[in-house]
């Protein structure tokens, strides 16, 4: 079991208000576009905090979403990038539904291309996407979402749900890891 580093520290990005704040706004923009009986497909591992805070403020806003999970790894580099494989597959029916695929950060793009074609092959009536934190700085894939939280900096963040080297998920808040040696 890792510890951090001594000389490791987590500078706040994104507090946990902000992102309550901003995940309230996602929801009310998602119930607008009056999905049809809507399934949440969120990717784990990164975004089960994200979603989870998400179908609660879909709530709110009057949805009774259905929720599934895909788990996704990327290999090829060791945090991101190169080719996407499915770990675990959504168990719903897809054909028909309005589907919003979740996800924590939106990077090179492999991952959400991969789990849009993904939906899309399964038949879904509409796939749309709706990402935390947005690096445009690293796009290598032309694809976008249809809601994003926040513009992120092109940095390595951790905390909501985001890891590095399986640490620090369990943060509140979103912040970038700083080496103070
Ligand atoms: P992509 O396929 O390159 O767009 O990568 C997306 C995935 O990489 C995200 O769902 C995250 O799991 C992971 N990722 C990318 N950047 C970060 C980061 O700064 N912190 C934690 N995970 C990241
Ligand atoms: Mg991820």
């Amino acid at each position: 079991m890792a510890e951090s580093p001594a000389a490791e520290t987590v500078k706040p990005l994104f507090s946990s208000q902000e992102i309550a704040r901003r995940i309230d706004a996602l929801a009310g923009d998602i119930a607008a576009c009056d999905l049809h009986d809507p399934l949440i497909v969120a990717v784990l591992k990164g975004s089960f905090m994200f979603a989870a805070d998400l179908i609660r403020a879909l709530h709110g806003h009057g949805l009774t979403p259905e929720i599934d999970f895909v788990f996704l790894a990327s290999y090829g580099e060791s945090t991101t990038g190169g080719e996407v494989k499915i770990l675990r597959d959504v168990t719903s029916a897809i054909e028909g539904r309005d589907v919003v695929i979740v996800d924590d950060i939106l990077d090179t793009g492999q991952t959400l291309d991969f789990a849009k074609s993904l939906i899309k092959s399964r038949g879904a009536r509409s796939v749309r996407a709706c990402i935390l934190l947005d690096k445009t700085a690293r796009r290598q894939v032309d694809v976008t979402a249809d809601f994003t939280g926040f513009a992120c900096p092109d940095k390595f963040v951790v905390g909501y749900g985001m890891d590095l080297g399986h640490r620090y998920r369990e943060l509140p808040f979103i912040g970038v890891v700083e080496n103070s040696a």
